[in-house]
């Protein structure tokens, strides 16, 4: 798929299955999210892999969030859900400096974003499904400590990733951008 065919068909899909990406695919996948641009090569981000038994304790990490932050019922439920609905889930961690004077903290959140972007290109990229997924509970505190979150971190995204259960339609749908640009 060239690079314009990817850009404009990026869908996401929170229907996942097996398999995830292999060991050189999931190598690429951070390849891709490291390339991000980056103010400073800092390189602000931390990936936290989770598959197999790594899911369960993503799920124990979840509920943990919902009796912290007391969310009810209804997302216990939906945490054991959500720990379960791909087979790879790649969490990142911006890693904020702000002593850093030439970079302040919202450049490095930056880089980490498109560096969660870049893991979500690369795994499409290689025929994987995938959705950015947040909520309240990743700033659960097990969560944090589990993932080595200092103080002025923040865990910014569950990559959910795995083989789409039902094939994604990827045409390229054309977004009226009028309203978004304008020209000095
Ligand atoms: C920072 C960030 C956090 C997000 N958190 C969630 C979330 O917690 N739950 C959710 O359903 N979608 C979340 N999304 C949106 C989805 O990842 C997805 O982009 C959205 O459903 C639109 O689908 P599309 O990517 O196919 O356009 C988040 C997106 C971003 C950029």
């Amino acid at each position: 798929m060239d690079a314009l065919t990817l850009l404009t068909t990026r869908k996401s899909n929170k229907k996942l299955t097996a398999p995830a990406p292999n060991t050189e695919q999931f190598k690429l996948i951070l390849q891709a999210a490291m390339h991000a641009p980056d103010h400073g090569k800092l390189h602000p981000y931390h990936f936290v892999v989770m598959e197999n038994d790594g899911l369960n304790k993503l799920e124990t990490l979840l509920k943990a969030a919902v009796v912290e932050f007391d969310l009810g019922e209804e997302k216990l439920k939906k945490a054991e859900n959500l720990a379960h609905r791909a087979p790879m889930v790649i969490a990142v961690v911006a890693k904020i400096d702000p002593t850093i004077a030439k970079v302040p903290g919202w450049e490095q959140m930056l880089s980490a974003g498109c560096a969660t972007y870049g893991l979500q290109l690369a795994a499409q990229a290689q025929g994987f499904d995938n959705v950015w997924i947040s909520g309240k509970w990743v700033n659960g505190t097990a969560l944090r400590e589990a993932f080595g979150c200092c103080e002025q971190d923040r865990v910014i995204a569950l990559v959910m990733i795995g083989t789409g259960m039902e094939k994604a339609e990827r045409e390229c749908r054309v977004i009226d951008t009028k309203d978004f640009v304008t020209y000095l």
